[in-house]
């Protein structure tokens, strides 16, 4: 098929690209480089073999994206490019909503004018917001007390697409809830690259292990997990990637929901501790306060995803520590540019 990946050239689309290329598939992206290196694109080269072709610019522009699927033929579009700084998504609300959802009213636009539809869209287990639950399954309301703007972007854009399948018969979408990725392809080539403060935990554990920063700060020790820090659902991005690979030959009629996680809850202090013993650093810590919208646990029931796509996790913890490791130690600044 010839796909359109729209923010390719970030953490999750790159790794989704490689799986892509590797079935055989032919990738175009279109990326606006805000929050990404276009040093992606020859990095992927290197592990495929292949370079998919590059379209810089913002999905914001109707114009050029209506340009974009007028002189192309897609038999489908996977939509990650977003920003996604919780944190940001707070002070900036008008920003994100702007962004995110602008962005995909013209993408998704432009598809129905040129007859594209399939679609897979990147959506966060954050939709789910807080329940009284910690195994969430794709059945449990959505949308309540989602803690900040970030994650009500994914939110109404998953509303949106439903919306869309319901007045358009033939349209397919899958809406794909990720977990907690993290890792990097086995390569060592291409892996998650924050530029400036990274907002999750991985990229913070990383940064200790090299010395950029002295310590890592782990907000509260008094939940109630075994050992009182945080419990998460851990996915290996390149397994993630898989399930996209997977939900595209799958694709039929309907808007699908899947959750993509290990249906594994791993706590914060499990997960410094196997990194620190993967790559033989120690990791400084320092309990201080919980952070403000914090769950103490939450982890997917994938059983949905393996049952209707044949789909589940094949990677470790191990294996996602040791390929960050192997990506931080190959990569020390990053992408070159
Ligand atoms: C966060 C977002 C979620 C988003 C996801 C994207 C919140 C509330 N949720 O999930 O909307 O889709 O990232 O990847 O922000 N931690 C520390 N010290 C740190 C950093 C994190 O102790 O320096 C802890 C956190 O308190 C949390 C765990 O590590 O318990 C995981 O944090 P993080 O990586 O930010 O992911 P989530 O909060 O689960």
């Amino acid at each position: 098929m010839n796909i359109l990946v729209t923010g390719g050239t970030g953490y999750i689309g790159s790794h989704t690209i490689v799986e892509l290329i590797a079935n055989g598939h032919e990738v175009s992206v279109v990326d606006n480089l805000a929050n990404s290196s276009v040093g992606v694109i020859s990095r992927i080269k290197k592990i495929t073999g292949k370079e998919p072709k590059l379209y810089t610019f913002d999905l914001c522009d109707k114009e050029a994206t209506s340009n974009l699927f007028k002189k192309n033929s897609f038999d489908a579009v996977i939509h990650f490019a977003g920003l996604k700084a919780v944190g940001e998504s707070v002070q900036l609300p008008l920003t994100y909503y702007e962004n995110n959802l602008l962005s995909t009213i013209s993408l998704l636009n432009a598809m129905l004018d040129n007859d594209v539809d399939r679609l897979i869209f990147s959506s966060s287990a954050t939709v789910y917001g807080s329940t009284d639950t910690t195994r969430y399954r794709e059945t449990l309301p959505a949308g309540h007390d989602i803690s900040n703007p970030y994650g009500r972007t994914k939110y109404m854009i998953e509303e949106m697409i439903k919306d869309i399948g319901n007045a358009n018969d033939s349209f397919e979408a899958t809406i794909l809830r990720y977990f907690n990725p993290i890792g990097a392809h086995e390569s060592g080539e291409i892996g998650e690259n924050p530029l400036g403060l990274p907002n999750n935990l991985m990229p913070f554990i990383t940064q200790v292990a090299t010395g950029k920063r002295e310590e890592l700060l782990i907000f509260g020790n008094d939940y109630p997990t075994e050992d009182g820090t945080c419990k998460r659902d851990f996915i290996h991005v390149v397994d993630l990637a898989r399930g996209h690979v997977a939900a595209l030959k799958k694709s039929s009629p309907g808007t699908h929901i899947y959750n993509l996680g290990s249906g594994i809850p791993t706590s914060v202090l499990q997960l410094v501790n196997t990194f620190s013993s993967i790559s033989g650093k120690s990791i400084k810590y320092r309990f201080t306060s919980r952070r403000e919208g914090d769950l103490a646990e939450f982890y997917a029931d994938p059983s949905k995803a393996e049952l209707e796509l044949g789909w589940k996790v094949e990677k470790s913890i191990e294996d996602m520590c040791r390929d960050t490791w192997n990506w931080q130690l190959k990569n020390p600044n990053g992408y070159d540019r």
